[in-house]
């Protein structure tokens, strides 16, 4: 290859951006902002690159180990599950050096030579193993929902500042410029007064009853149930399916709902809302998944905007199209001057002037990030805070569990975001829900 065509100059390349960008709906002010001011300033050297070990060796782990074997070296596998330890630690082999496999994570801890963990464990393990982490002092890229529950988040932010960690939580969207484009401009108040927000979620699944089998050789399923209560094994509770299940998750409240009321709360810009109200429009199978599928629930924040977070059977729960012409996943933002649609694939607008339009000198900017992995890995090295730092993590899982919370109480909750309690009639009932009862020896203490 000539050094003609390898170089390709800064014009050239902004162009190609915004012709890559108007494809995906950017408009090219945005791009050659982009260009300038969210690019990773990382510069690792070849042994410059952090020890990482991968917890939880699921789909996402996998996923998420696979982006950051870019910047770092995979050194260590984590599964309560032999065969997905093995599987994983086959994968990240890497010139004749295989990860170390363990069992228990807290193990890993023990290990001097790790600095990054990946936390890929399912919801109801995410507070156990990054309070292990922040006892240790590695640094953890901890997947979404941060926590299972609303004090859950309270000891996790407690301990990541106590311990001067780097947590990135893993709602990948904050690291997208399409959605920060959406939100920078609600912000500046590009459609005038924000009124409305409506978040589409994919509907979870609805099924059963399921009956217990075996436990599979080689999963510890007494240790996979972690905190929560223990039951026979059964096989729709475990492996990618727990989401469906009040005991490990919260649905796709919780799941989806994660990442764009993430999205919606960004855009608003408070910690968040004052009264929550819902209700599941269909109820679960008995004796199977027990987290309503299908639901309506709004959000109302101090600014009287309000936040509905809404299930769709147009999309399947991996976010593909059920219905071509249905109701994709996404967000809506709707306000005096006009609406913006924003999801991963497209950004759209009532008029399009109010996306092409750049925004003035001195309008406020949101923490610009396009590569979430390599944002988290910056920050190592920085000790910046991350694009999507703890609270930030801890503030929007609250968003879903609150929601979670209404749809299970069936009534309108007020909701104190400054004390991140429950007031108002009913608050003792509702209050009891913002922590479970976490079985010995997998609570706070577990590391
Ligand atoms: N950011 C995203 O877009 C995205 C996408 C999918 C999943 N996720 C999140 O990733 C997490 C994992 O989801 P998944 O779909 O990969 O689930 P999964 O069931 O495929 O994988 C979870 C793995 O964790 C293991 N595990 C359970 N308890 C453990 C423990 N104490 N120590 C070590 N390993 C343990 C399980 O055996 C399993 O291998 C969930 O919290 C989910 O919400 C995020």
């Amino acid at each position: 290859m000539s050094t003609k065509n390898f170089f390709i100059s800064r014009r050239s390349f902004i162009r190609r951006c915004s012709l890559a960008g108007a494809a995906a709906g950017l408009p090219a002010w945005f791009m050659e902002r982009d260009l300038a001011e969210a690019a990773p300033t990382l510069k690792l050297g070849p042994n410059d690159r952090p020890a990482i070990a991968l917890v939880g060796c699921g789909g996402q782990g996998r996923s998420d180990a696979s982006n950051a074997k870019r910047l770092g070296d995979i050194v260590a596998v984590c599964d309560v599950d032999a065969g997905h330890a093995a599987a994983a630690a086959k994968q990240f082999t890497n010139g004749g050096k295989t990860p170390a496999i363990f069992d228990d994570v807290r193990k890993v801890m023990e290990r001097d030579d790790i600095q990054v963990i990946i936390n890929a464990t399912p919801d109801h393990w995410h507070t156990m193993v990054n309070l292990a982490a922040a006892k240790a002092g590695k640094d953890v890229y901890s997947e979404k929902p941060l926590t299972l529950t609303i004090d859950e988040g309270h000891h996790v932010i407690s301990a990541v500042r106590k311990s001067n960690i780097i947590l990135q939580t893993g709602t990948q969207q904050r690291s997208s410029s399409r959605f920060r484009l959406a939100c920078e401009l609600v912000r500046n108040q590009r459609l005038g007064q924000l009124q409305q927000i409506t978040v589409w979620l994919p509907a979870g699944l609805r099924e059963g009853p399921f009956s217990s089998k075996p436990t599979p050789a080689g999963l510890n399923w007494d240790f996979w149930q972690g905190q929560t209560h223990t039951v026979d094994y059964v096989p729709q509770r475990c492996h990618l399916t727990f989401r469906y299940w009040y005991d490990y998750s919260g649905g796709t409240m919780t799941d989806w709902g994660a990442h764009h009321n993430d999205i919606a709360r960004w855009a608003v810009g408070l910690a968040g809302p004052v009264t929550i109200e819902g209700a599941p429009s269909t109820q679960p199978i008995p004796g199977g998944y027990t987290a309503f599928s299908d639901y309506e629930v709004t959000f109302t924040y101090a600014n009287g905007v309000r936040h509905t977070a809404k299930s769709t059977r147009d999309e399947s729960i991996y976010g593909s199209a059920v219905n071509e012409n249905g109701q994709r996943n996404g967000i809506k933002f709707e306000g005096t001057n006009g609406w913006i649609w924003v999801n991963r694939e497209e950004i759209e607008a009532s008029d399009p002037a109010l996306l092409s339009t750049p925004l003035p000198a001195g309008a406020t900017r949101l923490y610009a990030s396009n590569d979430h992995m390599g944002n988290f890995i910056d920050c190592v090295r920085s000790r910046k805070p991350p694009a999507a730092d703890v609270e930030t993590g801890h503030r929007s899982a609250s968003m879903c569990h609150l929601g979670v919370i209404a749809l299970r109480l069936g009534r309108k909750l007020e909701w104190d975001p400054a004390r991140e309690k429950f007031t108002g009639e009913g608050a003792k009932e509702s209050n009891k829900m913002l922590s479970r009862e976490m079985r010995k020896p997998f609570d706070y203490h577990f590391a």
